[in-house]
């Protein structure tokens, strides 16, 4: 079976990044196994760009509606480097994710490393504080 990174090195070269060139995938893992796929799509008006991260969410709820997500698994650029998503993309997971939600980040050797969604976003602002 290929393995998650394998998965993300391939897809990395779907990416559209000519101006930073730093090529982003996302794997979006659902509690009931399927996987959806991100990479980040740039803009002249570099205000534009969306994110591997936001591309993946945004593609599974295009595709299937909201539902139950699992786990991220994130490839980005080609260094040693372990990259964990933006603030903005952080804050999306906050909003369709549940606490407990894993992102599991890959360095160009594999050897990845997991973090909870709650470790990378403590003190959230939330549809809870809407609720009051
Ligand atoms: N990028 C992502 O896709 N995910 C991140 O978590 C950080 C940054 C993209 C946005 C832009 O296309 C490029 O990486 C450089 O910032």
């Amino acid at each position: 079976m290929t393995s998650y990174f394998e998965k993300l090195k391939a897809l990395q070269q779907n990416a559209y990044a000519p101006y930073s060139n730093y090529q982003v995938a996302a794997i979006l893992v659902m509690e009931d196994g399927n996987e959806y796929a991100g990479v980040n799509v740039e803009n002249a008006s570099f205000g534009g760009t969306i994110c591997a991260e936001r591309s993946a969410f945004v593609s599974a709820v295009s595709q299937a509606g909201h539902g139950k997500y699992k786990a991220l698994h994130l490839l980005a650029g080609e260094t040693m480097r372990f990259a964990t998503p933006c603030g903005l993309c952080r804050q999306v997971i906050v909003e369709l994710a549940e606490s407990g939600f894993e992102i599991i980040a890959y360095n160009a050797n594999g050897d990845s490393e997991t973090y909870t969604i709650d470790e990378l976003l403590p003190h959230a602002f939330s549809k809870e504080n809407l609720r009051g």
